[in-house]
C-alpha cells in the first residue's frame, strides 16, 4: 500500500529556494555535518519516532536531515507562529521527505494543530524550543506520554519551565537541558542572539544604530551579546537588570544601569531580553520617549504588555512588514516589532549557522544520549556530560582552525597537587 506523507506547510513550490539556504547553512555547521556522517553509518534512532518543535530554519533543517540519517522517523512543527522560514519547510518536505507542519505567521489554532500533528505521530524522543510539547503532553496528550523515553530542550524559558514542572514532581520522563551546555549558551545564546536580534531590528526599521540610545532590558546570556553588538554599532547603551550581581557585572562592562521607567524617557530602542513578563509595561509605556522602537527577543510574546499599550492607544497601523505604529491618545508615537514575538526570528533568520553548529550539535547528541541511557535517568532535568561538551567545542575549534596548548606532564601533575605552592 502506498502511504501518502501528511505535512502542513505553505507552499511546496519554495523547495528550491529553501534547498539553497539549506546548503548554505551546512558550510558553517561541521560539527553537525561530522555527526551526520556517524549516524549514518551507524543508524542509532532506528525504528525509532522523533517529534521537534523548534524553529523552522535551514539550522534546523540540518539537524532534522542528521537524524533521518540516523535511521530515525522525524516530524517537525514550530516553535514560534512567526519563525518558520517557508521555503525550507517545502525543501524538507519534497527533497528530504520530513514532514513539517509550520507556516510562517500560522494562526494560535494552527499552532497548536501543528504541535498536536507531531504528537499523533506518537514519539519516542522530543525535542523542543520553549517546552511547548512536553507541556502538551502533560497536558490535553497524557496518554502519549508513557511512550517517551526522553526529551531534550533547547531554551532558557524552556528548561525554567521544566525545573519547575520536576520541581513539583510533575515531569512524567526525563529531559536534557540542551541550551546549559556550555557550547550551546555561552555562544548562541551571546553571540547568536547578539548579532540576529540587532539583524532583526535592522532589517524591520533600517534605522541607524549609531549615535542611538538602546535599552537592553537583561543582562543575562542573550541580553550581554545584544549590549556588547550595540554598543559595537555606536549605540549609547542602557541596561535594565532586576538582579543586583548582574547588575554590577553591567556597570562594570562599561555600560548604564538604571530602572525600565527612567530608561524608556531616553530609549530610541528598547528590546527585552529577559525570560519575564510584562517587562516593558503600563507604567513604562506612560513615560516612553514619543518615537520608540519597541522590540522583544526573548523566547515568548509576554515580555512587552501590548494589551496594556492597546489600552492608551488611538490608532494602530502596520507601517511595513514586521513594523505596527501606535498613535498613543497624547499624540506620542511608538512602533512595535515583529507583534512582540522573537524579532531576529521574525524579521529576520535568526541565529547564524555557525552558532547553531554548537547548539544542534548538543541536540543530537542528547537525543542519542537519551536513547543509550534508556530506564537509567530519573524524571529530572539533565545536563549533558562535560565530556560530550568539551568534544563538541574542541571539534569546533579545530574546524576554525585554531589550535591550542596542550599540558605536559609536569603540568598536569602541578595542576593535581596539593602540595605545590611557594617556591
Ligand atoms: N532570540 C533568541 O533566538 C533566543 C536565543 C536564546 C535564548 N532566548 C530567550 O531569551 C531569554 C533570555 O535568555 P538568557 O539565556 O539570556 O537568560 P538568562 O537567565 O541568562 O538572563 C535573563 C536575565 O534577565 C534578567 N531579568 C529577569 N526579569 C527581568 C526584568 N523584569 N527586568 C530586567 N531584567 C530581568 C535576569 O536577572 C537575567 O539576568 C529567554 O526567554 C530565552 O529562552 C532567545
Amino acid at each position: 500500500m502506498i502511504q501518502i506523507m501528511k505535512y502542513d506547510i505553505k507552499d511546496l513550490n519554495l523547495a528550491n529556494k529553501g534547498m539553497a539556504r539549506i546548503k548554505w547553512a551546512t558550510l558553517d555547521m561541521p560539527v553537525l555535518s561530522g555527526i551526520a556522517s556517524d549516524f549514518k553509518k551507524r543508524k542509532p534512532f532506528k525504528n525509532i519516532t522523533i517529534g521537534a518543535c523548534l524553529h523552522v530554519t535551514a539550522e534546523t533543517a540540518n539537524l532534522m536531515i542528521a537524524l533521518k540519517e540516523g535511521g530515525a522517523n522525524v516530524f517537525l512543527c514550530a516553535s514560534n507562529p512567526l519563525s518558520t522560514q517557508d521555503d525550507v519547510a517545502a525543501a524538507l518536505v519534497k527533497n528530504f521527505k520530513i514532514p513539517v507542519f509550520a507556516k510562517k505567521s500560522e494562526s494560535k489554532k494552527e499552532y497548536f494543530e501543528h504541535l498536536n500533528a507531531v504528537l499523533d505521530m506518537k514519539p519516542d524522543i522530543t525535542m523542543d524550543d520553549g517546552a511547548d510539547l512536553v507541556s502538551e503532553l502533560h497536558s490535553s496528550r497524557r496518554a502519549l506520554s508513557g511512550k517517551i523515553i526522553g526529551s531534550t530542550e533547547e531554551t532558557t524559558t524552556g528548561v525554567t519551565r521544566l525545573k519547575s514542572m520536576a520541581k513539583e514532581g510533575a515531569l512524567l520522563f526525563p529531559v536534557i537541558a540542551v541550551n546549559d551546555s556550555m557550547t550551546k549558551h555561552f555562544f548562541d545564546n551571546r553571540y547568536g542572539t547578539g548579532q540576529s536580534t540587532l539583524d532583526g531590528i535592522i532589517r524591520a526599521t533600517n534605522k541607524l544604530i549609531a549615535g542611538s540610545v538602546f535599552v537592553v532590558a537583561g543582562y543575562g546570556w542573550c541580553g550581554k551579546g545584544l549590549a556588547m553588538r550595540a554598543r559595537g554599532m555606536g549605540a549609547n547603551v542602557i541596561v535594565t537588570e532586576i538582579d543586583a550581581v548582574k547588575a554590577l557585572e553591567t556597570l562594570m562592562d562599561g555600560f548604564r544601569v538604571m530602572p525600565m521607567v527612567q530608561a524608556a524617557k531616553e530609549a530610541d530602542f528598547i528590546c527585552t531580553v529577559t525570560g519575564n513578563v510584562k517587562v516593558v509595561g503600563e507604567e513604562v509605556f506612560r513615560t516612553i520617549k514619543d518615537g520608540c522602537i519597541i522590540s522583544n527577543s526573548g523566547h515568548f510574546d509576554v515580555e512587552i504588555d501590548l494589551v496594556s499599550l492597546g489600552k492608551i492607544t488611538k490608532t494602530k497601523k502596520t507601517l511595513r512588514d514586521f513594523v505596527e505604529s501606535y498613535e498613543l491618545k497624547d499624540g506620542r508615537k511608538v512602533f512595535v516589532l515583529a507583534g512582540g514575538r522573537l524579532v531576529n526570528l521574525g524579521s529576520a533568520e535568526g541565529h547564524p549557522a555557525s552558532v547553531m553548529d554548537m547548539s544542534f550539535a548538543n541536540q543530537a547528541l542528547a537525543a542519542e544520549f537519551i536513547l543509550e541511557n534508556k530506564g537509567k535517568l530519573n524524571n529530572a532535568v539533565h545536563i549533558l556530560p562535560e565530556i560530550i561538551d568539551r568534544k563538541i567545542a574542541a571539534v569546533k575549534l579545530h574546524s576554525l582552525g585554531a589550535r591550542i596548548d596542550i599540558l605536559s606532564e609536569e603540568q598536569k601533575k602541578y595542576m593535581d597537587s596539593w602540595r605545590e605552592g611557594t617556591s
